[in-house]
């Protein structure tokens, strides 16, 4: 149709995209199959009998925890740098086949330092992915270090100065800091120390906020880690004063609607407040957080929002403008994205 044509060649960016979020169970069986890993024994979880059963599991996730448990075991296949760079080429592919021509991608090197993957592995095979996808689809791309919540404040710290250490901050290899995994129960404020030292060494920050957590979770992570931006943030909407403040000072909300669906933070998509941001005047990209978990990629994002909000083509020029302002590119590539 025009509309999905229009949403198609609208230059897009994404700001929150988990690679290890965009193994497919296809890949994700033959990497466990070249790399020799277990996965669990279908007697035990009849999910992992076939891609197809896996994919169908995919389907009923309960909750962000109940996903985590699976996002989890897939990437445990991720070995080698070769394996990281396959992921992130075949994203890219994806992405520019959906019109993106900026990406910001979270990673989670605690998830594969704890199995004894070295955080340089992972970073290696991701900085040669996103050199291909510059040379190959002129997309650029940053990378987002992510700290895992449910994890001790200390273990995110050593994470931060290893990263610091290689020098990986100060030379553009890793653009910011973000935070990830189970929500409740693990408030940013737990974190401030990281975050501060962050701010201090002029490191980009954000944080998952008010996707299952309520928006205290949302000033706690601007008031004690002075994020930049806040990543799913739908639950802004509960505290008004809070919303203002976010639509005064710019600050992005990475929206991700079809994983809002999927992991029951809302009903349907026409529950999520687009209709709010806009008329609230609150900054906001949409994004597709783990595709090969959630159904679909940054295209049926936009395509899903459009068929709950039906916005005209200047507000969706207004969403995309406001996703090139918000990004960490240089004032040189946001005039060429603009
Ligand atoms: N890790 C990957 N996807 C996530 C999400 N939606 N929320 C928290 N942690 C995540
Ligand atoms: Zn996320």
């Amino acid at each position: 149709s025009r509309t999905h044509d229009f949403l198609q060649a609208l230059p897009k960016c994404e700001h929150h995209l988990h690679i290890e979020g965009s193994l497919s169970p296809t890949l994700l069986f033959r990497l466990a199959a070249t790399n020799n890993i277990a996965l669990p024994s279908p007697a035990i979880d009849p999910a992992f009998a076939s891609p197809a059963a896996l994919s169908t599991r995919y389907e009923q996730f309960s909750s962000l925890d109940d996903f985590l448990h699976y996002y989890f075991i897939g990437m445990s296949v991720l070995l080698s740098s070769a394996d990281f760079e396959s992921l992130a080429y075949e994203y890219f592919c994806r992405a520019h086949a959906d019109g993106v021509h900026h990406a910001e991608i979270f990673f989670d090197p605690q998830a594969h330092t704890s199995r004894g993957v070295a955080y340089d592995t992972v970073v290696k095979g991701l900085s040669a992915a996103q050199e291909r996808a510059r040379k190959d689809f002129s997309i650029s791309s940053k990378l987002i270090l992510c700290f895992l919540r449910h994890l001790p404040a200390g273990d995110a710290k050593q994470t931060f100065n290893a990263a610091q250490a290689l020098g990986h901050f100060s030379d553009g290899t890793v653009a910011g800091i973000g935070l990830d995994s189970s929500e409740v129960g693990f408030p940013p404020e737990l974190f401030r120390e990281v975050y501060i030292s962050a701010k201090d060494g002029g490191i980009r920050r954000t944080a998952h906020a008010g996707e299952e957590g309520d928006a205290s979770y949302i000033s706690g992570a601007l008031d004690n880690c002075h994020v930049e931006r806040i990543d799913h943030g739908i639950r802004v909407v509960e505290d008004d004063v809070l919303m203002k403040r976010i639509a005064r000072n710019k600050t992005l909300v990475t929206m991700c609607p079809l994983s809002n669906v999927r992991l029951r933070c809302v009903q349907s998509v026409s529950e999520l407040p687009v209709r709010t941001f806009l008329d609230e005047g609150v900054r906001f990209s949409v994004n597709s957080d783990d595709p090969a978990y959630f159904g679909g990629y940054i295209l049926d994002n936009y395509c899903a929002v459009q068929e709950a909000f039906n916005l005209t083509f200047k507000e969706w020029k207004y969403i995309a403008d406001g996703a090139i302002e918000g990004s960490w590119c240089d004032e040189e590539r946001k005039s060429a994205l603009l």
